[in-house]
């Protein structure tokens, strides 16, 4: 049965102090626990029961008495345990075998028997395979940790907390100590035990506290741990700036491993990163991976305060502190770069990500009601669309008020574990704004679509605008209620000049040229006076609500919007939007006006425009073949993958191959490799421009990839130009990839791009090359990073690939996911949700989609991660 939300109950005993003592070896470890337990006042009677999974119990005393069979029971992940009262300590010694652990959840063992480091992870419930324990975020308890093992081969060891002490044991063992002040949850708990090195930095805090800042790493990825330091001292400052957060422990460290299940991990005082997101170097690195560092680095550090010193009372309210944090990340990345560029990326990510995943059956609420397995739900929504809802709350209070809000919110809850109403509360409390009404878009699952229309009256000279709200049919419900949509606008003359807003819903004193109107109701009339003539509005800009918007824009009113609109994110929007119209024009169907619309305008701002490089690049890349399929009744991949290259094909014809070359050539020139924002826009143009010009000319375009192929000083380059030859099979994509394999053999996240770029080829040929880099030796389904780069790359990533008219990609990805369940189902469940959306399929591929899952769903030996996905995608 599903746990729900609305069966909370606060939990019968609580836990002061844990002592663990941990007896480090790769096979068999040896975890000693001592609880001091609380009990509720209410419920002094109840049986204490603690979590425990997989654990080989060796000892169990209650307040300093041995337990006999009698006075406890442990089966089925639960251990009971009579006679507790107030004040009571729990003793236990159970074994756990760090090597067997494939799943990668708990305490595991990273690399090699030989070479390899122990690690764990414990969110959300890994706890419990270490030691026995009330394994709920709502139980906050002080930590002791000692950590003891063979000197030799785990000279260093690491637990969250302060460090309290170190030193030598009889028979080469030793030991280490960490007491950390802060009570925390249990899925915050972390240690590390390994040949590691380590860089490190001091850091003063704001208010002059001296931390400790160290990166740990394997010894010969050391070198490339620099750019994560550099991003956490970022990370830090911006903290104190922007949100007057500062750190609280005497030292912070930070590990990268290669094998991990999610991104990285915010554990107290010791973050866990996967090394996609630590590692960076010219050499093996592409700019946006520099950039995911510089994200990922600032995310789990600022979990510290938003998830660790405030976390979340139950797994239901996991965005309070993903959708915050995210947001905060989000904010931080584009003080560091380029704020429109940052929300495009954002954006983008949402309608490729979390707009399917809520427009299909595995759609839930930010706030989900209910779940069988938690894992399966740190999703785009609770991540992505949580995000959104922060930003838009955020604006609703303006920059100080949402500070103001922030620090009556960690005022009151400082470590404590609260729910979203709480956060709602301390941000409506310290305005003075009743914002319970955003609570509905915490509960309610799906894409809100924003109907827009306007009318302009030149008798009276008004320009009515009507917005009105609806859900997406897919996830209707019964008792769905209207929203509070912010809609940040602004209205544009025929010559592309904004106008001056006036009217009542505008605000007294000087009219501004941009205004916010919440939409609160089913639908509602606003009047803006003093139009001249009918004016284009630019609506939802900066994306200001995570809405589908319908407006029946014409060609020409989204060209002048994309040549004009000031607003970096609108003035992409105009173009995707547009895009989309040109789509639909090629089928026949429709006015082909768009076509040349949407190329005229691209290619007038190719020619003489002052835009960045970078924006310039992501004007000229149409929305992706998911975003297509997002908008059709009944999906046919290889029809979206040729009719979007199709479009392609005209832009580039538009631009012209003489201007594209020029363009390349002018770009290539810059032959540094520089990380500042004006060289990585130059490399980005660079990519588009090619890849555009291979549509053209393709001779000439695989020449000058080959070439810069070969030249390239940094990874951006490089695999720019292998993804252009190895897409178009071109002749010299063999060499390339040979040379591309060779060259980083012994590189893990070089070498997880070169399966990805090949099982991204499009179309038929797909599927012969994802089973031949099956066989190649550095091929494992053991490697989370190395089965994302294959299979996540394949089924989620390559539509046209994947959804094969024979059925044959579907029943090769399901055989593999059975393989992976059986070793990490973590994995196995994630990489399953490729299978969302199969229902909107055409009929062919439905039918072949439906016979693989039925054949999963029949399988006797799924795990819980897996069968709650295989499922709810059968809507079972
Ligand atoms: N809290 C981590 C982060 O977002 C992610 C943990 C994911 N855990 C999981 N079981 N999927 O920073
Ligand atoms: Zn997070």
């Amino acid at each position: 049965p599903p746990i729900r939300l609305r069966d909370y109950h606060q939990p019968a005993w609580s836990v002061d102090t844990v002592e663990l003592e941990v007896e480090l070896d790769i096979d068999c470890t040896e975890v000693s626990s001592r609880l001091v337990l609380r009990g509720a006042a209410t419920t002094p009677s109840t049986p204490l029961r603690l979590d425990g999974e997989g654990l080989e119990l060796l000892a169990i005393s209650l307040d300093g008495k041995a337990l006999g069979s009698d006075a406890y029971r442990y089966d089925k992940g639960v251990l009971e345990v009579d006679g507790v009262h107030d004040g009571s300590v729990l003793q236990t010694r159970v074994r756990i075998r760090p090597a067997a652990n494939t799943a990668l959840e708990g305490l595991y063992l990273s690399g090699s028997r030989d070479s390899g480091f122990l690690l764990t992870q414990c969110e959300a419930e890994g706890f419990r395979h270490i030691t026995f324990f009330p394994d709920r975020p709502d139980v906050l308890a002080r930590y002791t940790v000692t950590l003891r093992a063979d000197r030799a081969r785990f000279p260093v060891l690491l637990a969250g907390g302060n460090p309290d002490g170190q030193g030598g044991l009889a028979d080469g063992r030793h030991w280490a100590r960490f007491v950390d002040p802060h009570p925390r949850p249990s899925y915050l708990f972390a240690l590390v035990a390994g040949r590691l090195e380590h860089i490190q930095r001091e850091y003063i805090t704001a208010d002059g506290r001296p931390v400790k800042l160290v990166i740990w790493s394997e010894a010969n990825v050391i070198d490339c741990c620099h750019y994560a330091l550099d991003a956490l001292e970022r990370a830090m400052r911006w903290d104190e700036r922007t949100y007057g957060r500062q750190y609280d422990l005497d030292v912070f460290h930070v590990v990268a491993t290669h094998d991990f299940n999610m991104g990285a991990m915010e554990n107290k005082g010791l973050n866990i990163f996967n090394a996609k997101y630590l590692l960076a170097d010219p050499d093996s690195s592409t700019d946006e991976e520099y950039r995911a560092v510089e994200a990922v680095v600032a995310h789990e550090y600022f979990h510290n305060w938003t998830g660790n010193r405030v976390t979340c009372r139950d797994w239901f309210q996991l965005s309070l502190k993903e959708g915050l944090t995210v947001f905060r990340e989000q904010q931080f990345s584009a003080e560091m770069n380029s704020p429109p560029l940052k929300r495009i990326e954002d954006v983008s990510l949402l309608r490729r990500t979390q707009f399917p995943e809520d427009a299909g059956p595995l759609a839930h609420p930010v706030r989900p009601a209910e779940y069988r397995e938690i894992n399966n739900f740190y999703t785009a929504t609770v991540y992505e669309k949580g995000s959104e809802l922060v930003r838009m709350l955020a604006g609703r209070l303006g920059q100080h008020g949402f500070r103001h809000g922030m620090d009556l919110y960690f005022e009151r809850h400082d470590g404590q574990a609260a729910t979203i109403e709480h956060f709602l509360a301390a941000l409506g409390d310290a305005n003075d704004i009743d914002l319970t009404p955003y609570l509905a878009w915490y509960a309610q699952p799906g894409t809100p679509r924003l109907h827009a229309k306007g009318q302009y009256d030149p008798a009276r000279r008004e320009y009515t605008l009507t917005l009105s709200q609806q859900m997406r049919p897919a996830s209707s419900q019964p008792d769905k209620m209207p929203l509070p949509i912010p809609v940040k606008l602004s209205l544009f003359d025929q010559h592309g000049r904004m106008l001056p807003l006036h009217g009542e819903d505008f605000g007294g004193g000087i009219p501004q040229t941009e205004s916010v109107i919440v939409l609160d109701k089913a639908a509602q009339h606003f009047i803006f006076r003093h139009v001249d003539a009918p004016p284009v509005p630019s609506l939802l800009r900066g994306f200001s609500a995570p809405v589908v918007l319908e407006c029946d824009y014409t060609p020409a009113e989204l060209a002048l919007l994309l040549t004009h609109d000031a607003d970096g994110f609108n003035r992409w929007e105009a173009g995707q939007q547009l895009a989309m119209l040109a789509f639909d024009s090629l089928q026949g169907t429709h006015d082909a006006k768009a076509c040349d619309a949407w190329c005229d305008a691209l290619a007038a701002l190719f020619q003489h425009s002052t835009v960045d490089d970078a924006l310039l690049a992501d004007l000229l890349t149409p929305p992706g073949e998911i975003e297509f399929a997002d908008r059709q009744l009944e999906v046919d991949p290889a029809k979206i993958h040729v009719r979007r290259q199709a479009l392609q094909h005209r832009l580039a014809t538009h631009i012209g191959a003489q201007a594209l070359l020029e363009r390349y050539r002018t770009l290539a020139a810059d032959t540094s490799h520089r990380l500042d924002a004006g060289s990585q826009a130059g490399r980005r143009l660079k990519r588009r421009v090619l890849e555009l010009l291979a549509l053209l000319d393709a001779d000439q375009a695989h020449d000058l990839a080959a070439r810069q192929f070969e030249n390239a000083k940094g990874m951006t380059d490089r695999l720019a130009a292998l993804g252009v030859l190895v897409r178009d099979r071109a002749w010299q994509a063999a060499d390339a990839l040979v040379s591309f394999r060779e060259r980083y053999a012994d590189n893990p996240l070089a070498l997880d791009k070169w399966f990805t770029v090949q099982a991204q080829v499009p179309g038929e040929a797909a599927l012969a090359i994802v089973q031949q880099l099956e066989g190649d030796p550095a091929f494992t389904l053991k490697n989370p990073n190395r089965a994302r780069a294959l299979f996540g790359a394949f089924a989620s990533a390559n539509p046209s690939g994947f959804h094969r008219i024979d059925g044959a990609g579907y029943r090769l990805f399901a055989e593999r996911l059975i393989q992976l369940d059986a070793l990490n189902p973590q994995i196995a469940a994630r990489l399953a949700t490729a299978f969302n959306g199969w229902q909107r399929l055409e009929p062919v591929r439905r039918e072949a989609a439906r016979l693989a899952l039925g054949a999963l769903a029949q399988r006797q030996e799924l795990s819980r991660n897996l069968g709650e996905i295989i499922g709810n995608v059968l809507q079972h």
